[in-house]
């Protein structure tokens, strides 16, 4: 992978214009905000057991190479407390997808000189795209984490787009630049925080990923209404990280089958093929038993047996996800 900024960036619009995942409204503003600005020298590459950490220094083709690609990068572990100075256990903030970040910048159909608020900071490369298009004056973004916040406030005012970021949970938005035309989060909720809805002008629009412990992979869309309420589709998927205080905890089987259960036992005549890991499916199963996960294990010998085990779990445990 090339180490030159010029043709990388041209390397990922050449895969993002073949997948038809770069916007004409986005282009320029595109093209305009080089990647390779907001990824940290440090950052987390995935491993068997968690993450390993990868320095730009020591293996800089393998880091070209992530910001080259259409793809997420980890750029923080274990909420900044790394499980081993190496190694991380779980992910807490990352470089989305650029496919992703386009689709989702279409779908809030921001205009120049609307006002937006961006929840989840993270490297600023989304708040960045926002700024080349409506002005760094119209973007607000909030960031939980103080360190990642401190950085990314000083990498935007670096590259010329001094948005203001805010430290703080977004969870409460931040009244005091509302109302906002459009309201998008980065990290996943369970819940559409009232917050939002009320920072947000009638007509206006708030898109985030939304999730809970069976099935986190949707995008909701919402338009604000005169009388403070909010409705809107579900508009595709959308894999995204907690909002911290939504954190699901996916439950071991470890933690919840010991020896001596006695399983109460029923048979069904469904399918079950057709029902763990498809998208529509799970996210209709899902909407009914928000508090369970499920957990699939296909049998060694390939034959297509599997066990599915569901677990029933806290959605209001603060335990870090797996
Ligand atoms: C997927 S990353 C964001 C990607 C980012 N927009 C970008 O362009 O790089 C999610 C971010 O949301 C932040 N976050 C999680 N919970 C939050 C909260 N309650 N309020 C604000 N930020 C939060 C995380 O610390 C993390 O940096």
């Amino acid at each position: 992978m090339t180490a030159d900024p010029a043709l990388g960036s041209k390397r990922l619009e050449t895969e993002l214009e073949s997948a038809g995942a770069l916007p004409e409204a986005w282009r320029d503003a595109f093209r305009a905000t080089p990647r390779h600005l907001f990824i940290p020298d440090e950052v987390w590459s995935e491993a068997s057991d968690g993450w390993r950490r990868l320095s730009r220094l020591t293996e800089p083709d393998v880091w070209w190479e992530m910001v080259n690609r259409d793809g997420y990068i980890v750029t923080q572990v274990d909420d900044g407390r790394p499980a081993a100075p190496d190694h991380g256990e779980y992910s807490t903030s990352s470089a989305t997808q650029p496919s992703l970040v386009l689709r989702m910048l279409d779908e809030l159909n921001a205009e120049p000189g609307m006002r937006v608020l961006e929840i989840g900071t993270g490297t600023g490369y989304n708040a960045a795209l926002l700024a080349a298009r409506l002005g760094p004056e119209n973007v607000t973004t909030v960031e939980v984490d103080p360190q990642l916040a401190d950085r990314t406030r000083r990498t935007l005012a670096r590259v010329g787009r001094p948005v203001r970021v805010v430290t703080a949970d977004g969870i409460a938005g931040h009244p005091p630049h509302a109302p906002y035309d459009r309201i998008i989060a980065t990290a996943s909720v369970q819940r559409v925080p009232t917050a939002w809805i009320e920072q947000t002008r009638p007509g206006g629009i708030i898109l985030t990923p939304w999730g809970n412990a069976y099935h986190n992979d949707a995008l909701l869309r919402l338009t604000v209404h005169e009388d403070g309420t909010a409705s809107g589709p579900f508009t595709g998927r959308a894999p995204f990280m907690w909002m911290r205080d939504a954190r699901v905890l996916l439950g071991t089987l470890g933690d919840e089958v010991h020896d001596g259960d006695v399983p109460d036992v029923s048979t069904t005549d469904l399918d079950l093929r057709g029902m763990f890991g498809h998208l529509d499916v799970d996210f209709a199963i899902g909407v009914q038993v928000p508090g369970v996960s499920w957990h699939r294990f296909d049998a060694d010998d390939r034959c297509g047996a599997f066990t599915v085990w569901l677990i029933d779990v806290d959605p209001a445990t603060d335990r870090g996800p797996r």
